[in-house]
């Protein structure tokens, strides 16, 4: 009886739910895995000295696993000395894990997880043709961050080679090069996984990258390399350096990151200057194996710059991976200040330009007298309803259309039934963004001033027209949330309380090449479009600096030293914002090269109040000529409510910010230093007082360093709690109205009582819990009955619940008679380095009549005991697991009735 233990199949929880009417939750899985495979990393062969044998180190991980008989697949070989050298492999029978973890040699065993394709919080696809007067480098967002200055020094990052891992590239778009090879703008690349890559097929490799059917990659190219005579005249940020296209997606659906780790590994073997990952995926912990093998990559010497996530929503402590490697450039987004939209023209009455909501004109010739729907500017419902029958035909008109009520696909619907196919719908207030019009394509979004103005003409019976230039009225339109972080990006810290993310660049609202046949533009909204606006500065830091480890190492603490902080608002007198949304700020690239004052180190950690380091130094260099005088000053960031005072759940985005600061003192106040001079600066920092440590205030802010020319600051991070007191498991009826955890029997119900269960067809008790935080340990055993134990969670009266289902996986330390000093009958499972539950989800564990290892459970009655490690804790310490007991379970498995699931 092998049966899958941890893999209950869907099926069979969605028959358990047959059996109540739960309400309808969704099935959301807080860390999605691929069952039975597992990057399993051995030994370095140059360390093991004397032990350089002929054959691989894997070769020896694989001939150990046959002599013992255990069933595997190779799915990858790694062998990059020094970063990472292992393999990925899929299991026949999961439990075989422990035969992995007892294997000589193995020093690390990860499954392997999935990952979400990038997902752009906007996307918008345009077609047609613009203005070619805009001025050169005339770029938001160039201007922004000092870009435009460093092209006017001719700094474009040639000579630097940057790999992209993403969806491809499609090089043969004309601001990409037209090509691909040698000689081109992409110099080079590979696909790990062809077109029809969606996750969990298999990936067909080939030698070209090419990416026509998603965008993301090209999206992305575009913002570190397209070229400026385009038809938008934008470029990117180092558009002379070399690109290497990695394609790890195909044109829909996620990858694994086994598959993310080869090309990592190849960027770095293939000798690439920088590389970069518009991806993630929730992680919270700087541990999983894509962080692992990046921050390894990057202490190497070489530039890696990672999306530090788009859930913002969630709320802090919810930071991806591969973007929390220690050494990562994790980077967070800014919106733009300008969105590039287009005028259209009026005749007949004295007015400006009517400013609509595209990127290209209308392709509309002619001018249009316009017809109003409604001659009332407050209608709620205009167009909703079929227009009246003394309508006139509306096909030479344009008509104007009021927001609201109906979908505008309704509206247009009711209009083109009289004829009409050219329309203004006036906003109503809900915001002046880009709408979705089905198929009708002559038709935009307009501004409420400009509607209501152009019915008041019309109503007065005045002769008003409009037309739409088909050039020279492309506009810039200021974004209301234009410089400051985009609400979408992950907060942090990482758990283990690392400075995520490390630096913002512009990421929201950016426009930026698209596959020639998906339209080859569009604007796109992401930390995935900031990411490449770092890996281009870097390039640009390397092109002056020097392309060598040195400088490459050196490129984080340039970027986030030089930085711009920025407000959480943009009312006077509101704090900045937290450093663990815009990390040090946003890149001021043309300070962080030319700066004449070097701060070291960039970020100053100071930890929880268990573990705190209030003392902390930095350096200040005077690398001019000239001897310079420095003030310094503190600057606080706004301190992050990180959890909802009154409740154990971390604070949903945006997250509150408060004015309680931190206090700053400093061995100087004012100094000068010669030129080449160095000063040690000691800071002492003490955490806000009168803040409620149950609410894990997370506090931030900037030291500054100013000369009369120059600002450069250091940045530091704390928390004025202790994060072993943060609870882990969540024991409160919030999430599904019924108590956590709890077991749920064959009938569906919360298991009050003492119950047996066959294990035939649905006969078996499931799992429920939720992590209110995330932990190192999630450890779940098979206890005794009568086990004189008592859990730090009580059980609680039980109500009506919902499931949902949730692959586990095991993964048990020690098979021993004990774990943490608690006598166990046997270990059921355990997973390590979960992130916590977002906000409304939970997870599942199906139990089987088996032990982790796979062997039967003896018939008899038991307890289950779920323990999760607390933040920090010590896991030989069973002080530090919150823990929950089970009622009574027994198990009485009938011979050969077992369900084979
Ligand atoms: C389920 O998810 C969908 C899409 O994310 C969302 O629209 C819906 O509100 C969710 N339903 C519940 C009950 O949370
Ligand atoms: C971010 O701002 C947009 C636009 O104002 C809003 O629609 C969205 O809900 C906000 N998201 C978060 C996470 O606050
Ligand atoms: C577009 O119209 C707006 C509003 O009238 C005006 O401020 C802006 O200057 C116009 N832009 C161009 C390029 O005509
Ligand atoms: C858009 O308007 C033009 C001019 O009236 C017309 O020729 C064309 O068919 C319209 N397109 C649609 C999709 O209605
Ligand atoms: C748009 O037109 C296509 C082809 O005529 C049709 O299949 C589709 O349903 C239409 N979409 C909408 C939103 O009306
Ligand atoms: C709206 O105003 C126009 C122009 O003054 C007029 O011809 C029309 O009758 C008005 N419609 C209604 C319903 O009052
Ligand atoms: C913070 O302290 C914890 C507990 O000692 C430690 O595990 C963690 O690595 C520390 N974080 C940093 C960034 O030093
Ligand atoms: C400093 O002086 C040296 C020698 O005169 C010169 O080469 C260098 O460019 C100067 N550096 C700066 C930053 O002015």
């Amino acid at each position: 009886m092998k049966t899958a233990f941890a893999l209950v199949p869907l099926i069979l929880i969605g028959s358990a739910v047959a059996v109540v009417p739960f309400s309808n939750l969704n099935r959301t899985a807080s860390i999605p895995f691929v069952q039975n495979r597992f990057i399993v990393e051995v030994e370095n062969p140059s360390d093991i000295p004397g032990k350089r044998s002929l054959h691989s180190p894997t070769a020896h991980l694989f001939r150990s696993l046959e002599k013992r008989g255990v069933g595997f697949n190779v799915e990858r070989t790694f062998n990059s000395p020094g970063i990472f050298v292992g393999a990925s492999v899929s299991l026949s029978d999961p439990s075989d894990v422990s035969e992995l973890i007892n294997t000589p040699g193995v020093v690390a065993i990860r499954p392997v997880k999935i990952f979400q394709a990038p997902n752009p919080v906007k996307v918008h696809v345009v077609t047609g043709l613009d203005d070619p007067q805009i001025p050169p480098d005339s770029e938001s967002t160039h201007i922004l961050t000092g870009v435009d200055k460093l092209h006017a020094q001719g700094i474009f990052g040639a000579g630097i080679n940057i790999g992209i891992i993403d969806t491809g590239i499609d090089y043969t778009h004309p601001a990409l090069g037209g090509g691909f090879g040698p000689g081109y703008k992409v110099v080079g690349g590979y696909d790990f996984v062809g077109d029809a890559y969606n996750g969990s097929n298999s990936p067909v490799p080939d030698d070209d990258p090419l990416d026509q059917c998603n965008g993301h990659g090209t999206h992305v190219g575009g913002i570190i390399g397209a070229d400026p005579d385009n038809m938008f005249n934008i470029s990117g940020v180092a558009y002379e350096s070399s690109l290497t296209s990695y394609r790890i997606f195909g044109c829909t659906g996620s990858t694994t990151d086994d598959i993310i780790v080869d090309a990592l590994l190849r960027g770095f073997s293939d000798d690439l200057d920088i590389l970069t990952l518009s991806l993630g995926e929730v992680d919270g912990w700087t541990e999983d194996t894509t962080s692992v093998v990046a921050s390894r990559i990057a202490a190497s010497g070489k530039v890696v710059t990672v999306a530090a996530g788009n859930d913002g929503a969630i709320g802090s402590w919810f930071t991806s991976g591969p973007s929390n490697g220690i050494n990562v450039i994790s980077v967070a987004s800014s919106d733009n200040t300008v969105i590039m939209l287009q005028n259209a023209t009026v005749q007949g009455v004295d007015y400006g330009g009517i400013t609509y909501y595209d990127l290209f004109p209308l392709p509309i010739p002619g001018i249009w007298p316009i017809y109003a729907t409604s001659n009332d500017t407050t209608i709620v419902d205009d167009a909703c309803d079929a227009l009246p029958d003394d309508t006139p035909d509306l096909s030479s008109f344009l008509t104007v259309v009021r927001r609201g009520t109906c979908t505008f696909v309704q509206k247009l619907t009711n209009i083109a039934a009289k004829g009409g196919n050219v329309a203004l719908i006036y906003d109503n207030g809900n915001g002046f963004t880009a709408i979705d019009t089905g198929n009708f394509t002559n038709v935009t979004l307009i501004q409420a001033a400009d509607g209501e103005f152009l019915v008041s003409q019309y109503v007065a019976g005045k002769n008003v027209s409009i037309s739409f230039p088909q050039s020279g009225a492309s506009t810039g339109y200021p974004d209301p949330s234009g410089g400051l972080i985009s609400n979408y990006t992950s907060y942090g810290p990482t758990n283990d309380f690392h400075f995520k993310p490390a630096v913002t660049a512009p990421g929201g609202n950016i426009l930026s090449t698209y596959p020639v046949p998906l339209g080859s533009f569009a604007v796109e909204s992401g930390t995935s479009m900031a990411t490449p606006f770092i890996a281009g500065s870097a390039a640009l830091v390397l092109s002056v600096k020097g392309n060598s480890s040195a400088v490459g190492v050196d490129v984080r603490t340039l970027l986030e030293t030089t930085a711009q902080t920025i407000s959480s608002s943009h009312t006077d007198g509101d704090p900045l914002q937290t450093a663990t949304q815009q990390g040090a700020g946003l890149v001021d690239v043309f300070t962080a090269i030319h700066s004449e004052t070097l701060l070291s180190p960039g970020e100053l950690i100071l930890n929880d109040t268990a573990h705190y380091k209030g003392e902390q130094t930095f350096t200040v260099q005077n690398i001019a000529n000239t001897t310079k005088s420095y003030t310094l000053d503190h600057f606080p960031a706004g301190t992050a409510i990180s959890v909802t005072p009154g409740t154990i759940f971390p604070a949903d985005g945006p997250v509150p910010l408060t004015s309680q600061y931190a206090t700053v003192k400093l061995s100087e106040s004012a100094f000068t230093l010669g030129p080449g001079e160095t000063k040690n600066i000691t800071a002492n920092i003490s955490p806000p007082a009168g803040v409620d440590a149950s609410t894990f205030p997370v506090f931030s802010g900037y030291i500054q360093v100013t000369s009369n020319t120059e600002r450069t600051h250091v940045s530091y991070l704390g928390l004025a709690a202790s994060l072993k007191n943060i609870e882990v498991l969540d024991n409160t009826n919030y999430t599904l109205n019924i108590t956590l955890p709890t077991l749920i029997d064959t009938t569906g119900n919360p298991q009050t009582a003492p119950t047996n269960y066959t294990f035939n067809g649905t006969d078996w008790p499931l799992g429920i819990l939720r992590l209110s935080f995330g932990t190192v340990i999630l450890r779940v055993d098979l206890v005794e009955a009568n086990i004189n134990f008592n859990g730090t969670l009580n059980t609680r009266a039980l109500d009506q619940l919902n499931i949902l289902d949730k692959n586990w996986f095991t993964f048990p330390r020690g098979n021993g008679s004990s774990f943490a000093q608690v006598a166990i009958v046997g270990p059921l499972l355990e997973e390590d380095l979960l992130p916590r539950n977002a906000a409304g989800d939970y997870s599942t564990i199906g139990f089987a009549p088996e032990f982790a290892n796979g062997t039967d459970i003896p018939n008899g009655s038991y307890r289950i005991l779920i323990r999760a490690l607390k933040v920090t804790g010590d896991p030989s310490l069973e002080a530090d697991f919150e823990s929950w007991l089970s009622p009574i379970v027994g198990f009485n498995v009938s011979a050969g009735s077992v369900q084979q699931f």
